[in-house]
């Protein structure tokens, strides 16, 4: 186990996942399952998630308009965002669509879709409302790099736009050339990645691709799917929550194939990591998968948008760190 450590220590920054890692194919579900609601152990119609370093669980509410994390082996949620209904006070949130952990400030940075800005809420016990980061964006993907820049992509917007906090404007980092198929072109992007060099990735959802744009590139490269919607290993359909690890494999939730694949670099096919079982309930099935994260372990956390659950997936055996 002497490499395991070794191992282990680089997943306190990102989690460096061996090329042949394998994961439980019955999830286990941490959050949600209780039917549609806002009690404290309900979600109702939510995309995205965080992990934390201690395996707590945030999800945007996007219908409850809150932020809840689920402590591990809670079973019920504790409230850290908003929750006082649907409205624009700074107490309040309206379609939360995406939320990251802001580590050097120990607060949530939070998509609030329909009130068409982005919010920072203290962790800190007590905090009663957020604050305005950034205005007149109605984002969908967000994503947050080493120096603290932004990134967002918007639902109806064929582009993903970088900032810096305290800038309203904002510099654009992909696509912006219409809808289409081009190297240069998003139709509808989604979720994001960006890594440690500022590249972005970012989930083109109606080309059934994953797109890769280096920082400064005026074109992205595809790095999965491309090939048409289809359950093909060369193919992607609908892609959603993305992740790319250190060794720039790339995991993505397909929405359309309910299941989650894994794509090395370079390669031109995937392979099927969880799901790929038909949409369904049972433990080794989603019904529309959204939002993917790994824990410092990897472990895989993925949001099961119509089941209303997220699901944990563990990291097999030989590859697991000693928690
Ligand atoms: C929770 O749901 C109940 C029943 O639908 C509703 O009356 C109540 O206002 C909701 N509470 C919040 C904080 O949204
Ligand atoms: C974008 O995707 C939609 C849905 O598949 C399709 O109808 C439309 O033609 C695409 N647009 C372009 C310009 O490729």
């Amino acid at each position: 186990m002497a490499w395991s450590s070794f191992h282990c220590s680089f997943l306190l920054v990102i989690p460096n996942i061996p090329a042949n890692a394998k994961w439980a194919q019955n999830g286990v579900t941490v959050a949600g399952s209780y039917g549609k609601g806002n009690d404290t152990n309900q979600l109702y119609g939510f995309y995205c998630l965080f992990v934390d370093d201690d395996q707590t669980v945030g999800i945007a509410d996007y219908v409850n308009n809150r932020i809840i994390q689920w402590k591990k082996d809670d079973t019920n949620g504790q409230v850290v965002a908003g929750g006082n209904g649907k409205g624009s006070g700074l107490n309040q949130l309206n379609g939360p669509m995406h939320v990251l952990i802001d580590k050097e400030t120990d607060s949530l940075i939070i998509c609030d879709s329909w009130n068409r800005r982005v919010v920072r809420w203290s962790r800190r016990s007590g905090t009663t409302q957020g604050e305005i980061l950034v205005g007149n964006i109605r984002c969908y993907g967000l994503a947050m790099d080493d120096q603290r820049y932004l990134y967002f992509s918007g639902k109806h917007k064929d582009e993903v736009r970088r900032y810096q906090l305290g800038d309203n404007t904002g510099t654009l980092v992909a696509g912006d050339n219409g809808k289409g198929t081009g190297l240069n072109q998003l139709n509808t992007s989604t979720y994001l990645f960006v890594d440690q060099q500022q590249t972005v990735y970012v989930s083109d959802w109606d080309n059934h691709r994953v797109m890769k744009w280096s920082k400064g590139a005026t074109e992205g490269i595809v790095v999965a799917g491309g090939q048409g919607t289809g359950n093909a290993l060369t193919q992607l359909s609908y892609p959603q929550g993305l992740f790319v690890d250190t060794l720039g494999t790339v995991y993505v939730a397909e929405q359309g194939n309910n299941r989650v694949t894994r794509w090395p670099q370079g390669a031109t096919q995937g392979t099927v990591i969880v799901g790929g079982n038909g949409a369904g309930a049972g433990a080794n099935q989603f019904w529309a998968p959204m939002c993917l994260s790994f824990d410092r372990y990897g472990n895989l956390y993925v949001v099961d948008y119509y089941n209303k659950r997220v699901q944990r997936f563990s990291l097999e055996g030989e590859f697991r760190c000693a928690v």
